[in-house]
C-alpha cells in the first residue's frame, strides 16, 4: 500500500561549490521526483551560489538557502547513512516523511562526510554497506519507501566500467540501480562527463 503523504527528499548541499558533477546528480534527482510525484528540495545552498543552466530551469527542483534541521521537525526525517547499523526498509515509509541525503561527490576511499549530518541527531538508515552516488542513495530510497520494493530486490551493479575510447575504461567505485537493459542508471549527460574528465585525469573527486 502507498502512503497517501507526499514524501520529502532532501539533499543537504555540503560542498562549497556546485561541481558538474553533482549538477547532474540533482538534476536527475528533480526531473525523477518530478516523474514520480515526490517533492525534492535541495537545502543550504549559499546565497551566493549562482545554479548552472542545466539546474535553473530544471522541474522538480526546490531550492532552499536553509539549512535541513531549521526546516523540518526531526523525529520525521531519516538520514540516509552508510554507518548506520539499520537498513532501510519499506515500513520506513510510514515512520518518516522526510529523507535526507548528504551532497556530496563520492570519494574512493569514503571519507565519511555524511558525519556532518548524522552529528545533528537525525535517526540513521543504512542502503547495504556499499558507497552509492548521491542520485542512487535517492533513487533506491523512494523504490523502497515509496514503490515498497525491500533493499535486497533492487537489481544493482557496483563498480560497472564506463567505456572512454576504444582502448580504454574507468571502473566507476560505487553502487548503481540496473535498467531494464540491464544497464547502470546515470544521470544524463554523466557518460559524456566522465568521459571528458578521464582525458584531464578524475583527481580525487569522483
Ligand atoms: C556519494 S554519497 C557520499 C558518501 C561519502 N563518501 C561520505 O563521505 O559519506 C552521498 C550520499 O548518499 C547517501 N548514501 C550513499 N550510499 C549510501 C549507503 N550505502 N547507505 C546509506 N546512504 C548512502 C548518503 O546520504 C550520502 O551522504
Amino acid at each position: 500500500m502507498v502512503s497517501p503523504i507526499k514524501k520529502t527528499f532532501v539533499v543537504e548541499h555540503l560542498d562549497p561549490e556546485l561541481e558538474a558533477w553533482s549538477s547532474l546528480e540533482y538534476a536527475s534527482i528533480a526531473r525523477e521526483s518530478q516523474a514520480s510525484g515526490v517533492r525534492f528540495l535541495l537545502s543550504s545552498v549559499p546565497n551566493t551560489l549562482k545554479l548552472p543552466e542545466n539546474l535553473a530551469h530544471v522541474q522538480g527542483l526546490e531550492v532552499e538557502h536553509d539549512s535541513v534541521e531549521n526546516l523540518f521537525d526531526k523525529p520525521r526525517v531519516c538520514l540516509l547513512d552508510p554507518a548506520a547499523t539499520q537498513e532501510l526498509s519499506p515500513a520506513d515509509g510510514d515512520k518518516f516523511d522526510v529523507f535526507l541525503f548528504g551532497g556530496i561527490l563520492g570519494d574512493d576511499p569514503p571519507r565519511d562526510r555524511t558525519s556532518e549530518l548524522r552529528k545533528k541527531g537525525f535517526e540513521g538508515r543504512r542502503l547495504g554497506p556499499v558507497q552509492m552516488t548521491t542520485d542512487t542513495a535517492v533513487r533506491v530510497t523512494r523504490m523502497i519507501v515509496q514503490d515498497r520494493i525491500p533493499l535486497d530486490k533492487i537489481p544493482y551493479v557496483d563498480n560497472p566500467e564506463i567505456k572512454v575510447d576504444e582502448h580504454e575504461s574507468t571502473e566507476m567505485p560505487f553502487r548503481y540501480v540496473l535498467d531494464k537493459e540491464g544497464k547502470p542508471i546515470m544521470p544524463e549527460g554523466m557518460v559524456d562527463l566522465i568521459k571528458k574528465d578521464s582525458e584531464r585525469g578524475f583527481g580525487d573527486l569522483i
